[in-house]
């Protein structure tokens, strides 16, 4: 494949954020390169999100990177609240004028992008890791990669960081033009892939003494699971045994409910932040996904704040290079923190109404006990939380 020596818009990271934006752009007829660290097997199999908003699937279908999504994609309707020993489903369309979730996982979304864009899209680079980004300030940003052995760069009119959390596109930023604001938590999650299947039509958030536990799903026959644990702690300390003894713990409920158990195929232990860094674009740098903010991951929003990010800036630089002016981008930024905001709170909610803090006292239990008692009693609060989950329209 030949690379250019200048592109319009220079996309650094192959995850959901660069992938999705150099699909749209490529619609759009807008010449873009993606250059990706990493082997394209890794970027596949990469095991995270799984859950899809509405807003999410519309993108993908408007770019034709739907078709097996639309095929194998299980749509839901609600999820269920467990706390002690009782069950609560929010119904996602009646509390929200008709929205839904889709079960895909992230690893199915790479696939799709990645292989429409090796087929007609624009140049995509595999292990080709940007190791610094310069003239931010400029009218032509130069991104400098290596590939193959060789220092090589690439002009660009803008530059996108897709690159996540621990990107190099940031600093390209001058420290002093951009504003973080952080929270770690004392908490982890232990996450299994396992062969069996789900003991469950929807997905299931258990607030327990034991702590948190999420019932997931890849498919009709595989499973995924998560468990809080603690900061620092290794995969490899639980048995297969223990992992599912904890979670068939953490999920019981009244009633004739049963968690099956099977072959544990995977594990890795995930731990949670919130960051937002602020503005998202500084010169003809812009910032996007995972690079500009993380949530933790019990509200499912950050494969779909990924993508409402690059949406927002597809339409910014369709308008840019259809008629010259800046005004879609310059307004990105603010545009996009309205959204990235609600969720950093939705998120933060989710997790601190649902997690048991080391530190945890009685009173912090009785009021999560209190919120979620809430939840099931009106239909305001549970509507709150549905729409939220399953996502306000991109705007
Ligand atoms: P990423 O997916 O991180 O993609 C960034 C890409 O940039 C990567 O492919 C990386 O290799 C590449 N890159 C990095 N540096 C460079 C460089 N210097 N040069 C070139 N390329 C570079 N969200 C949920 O909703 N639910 C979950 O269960 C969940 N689990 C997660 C588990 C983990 C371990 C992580 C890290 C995130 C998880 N998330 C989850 C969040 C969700 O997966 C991310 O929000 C989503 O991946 C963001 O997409 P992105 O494209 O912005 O960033
Ligand atoms: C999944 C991950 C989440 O963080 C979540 O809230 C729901 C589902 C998942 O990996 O399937």
């Amino acid at each position: 494949m030949t690379i250019p020596s200048h592109t319009s818009v220079g996309i650094v990271g192959g995850g959901p954020a660069g992938l999705l934006l150099a699909r749209l752009l490529h619609r759009a007829g807008i010449d873009c390169v993606v250059l990706e660290a990493r082997d394209r097997a890794y970027v596949e199999q990469r095991q995270r999100a799984g859950i899809l908003e509405q807003g999410t699937v519309d993108a993908l279908r408007s770019c034709g990177a739907a078709d097996r999504l639309d095929r194998e994609g299980l749509v839901h309707d609600g999820i269920e609240l467990r706390w002690n020993r009782r069950s609560h489903r929010i119904d996602f369309p009646s509390l929200t004028g008709g929205r839904r979730v889709w079960v895909y996982a992230q690893t199915e979304v790479v696939k799709d992008l990645i292989a429409l864009q090796l087929a007609d899209g624009a140049p995509l680079l595999f292990e080709a890791p940007v190791t610094a980004v310069v003239g931010a300030d400029t009218d032509r940003p130069v991104i400098h990669y290596t590939h193959e052995g060789t220092d090589r760069t690439l002009t660009c009119d803008y530059v996108v960081g897709c690159d996540g959390f621990h990107g190099v596109v940031r600093r390209a930023i001058p420290e002093g033009e951009l504003h973080t604001a952080e929270r770690v938590y004392p908490y982890s999650w232990l996450g299994i892939l396992a062969d069996v299947p789900p003991s469950c039509d929807e997905l299931i958030y258990a607030h327990s003494p034991r702590g948190f536990a999420l019932h997931s799903m890849r498919s009709p026959s595989v499973s995924r699971l998560y468990l809080q644990v603690p900061n620092g702690s290794d995969p490899a300390s639980w048995t297969d045994a223990q992992i599912w003894d904890e979670l068939e713990a953490r999920f019981a409920v009244d009633g004739d409910w049963k968690l099956d158990r099977g072959p544990i195929t995977q594990r890795s232990v995930l731990p949670m932040r919130s960051f937002v860094t602020e503005p998202m674009r500084w010169g003809r740098v812009l910032l996007a996904g995972d690079a500009a903010h993380i949530v933790p991951p019990t509200g499912a929003k950050g494969l779909n704040l990924a993508a409402s990010d690059v949406v927002v800036l597809a339409r910014a630089f369709a308008q840019w290079a259809a008629t010259g002016t800046n005004a879609g981008l310059d307004a990105y930024s603010d545009t996009c923190l309205k959204r990235i905001w609600r969720a950093e709170h939705f998120s933060w909610f989710m997790t601190t109404t649902l997690h048991t803090a080391p530190d945890q006292s009685a009173f912090d239990t009785r009021l999560q006990l209190s919120q979620l008692d809430r939840i099931a009693a009106s239909p305001h609060a549970a509507a709150e939380l549905a729409e939220n989950y399953a996502g306000l329209p991109v705007g």
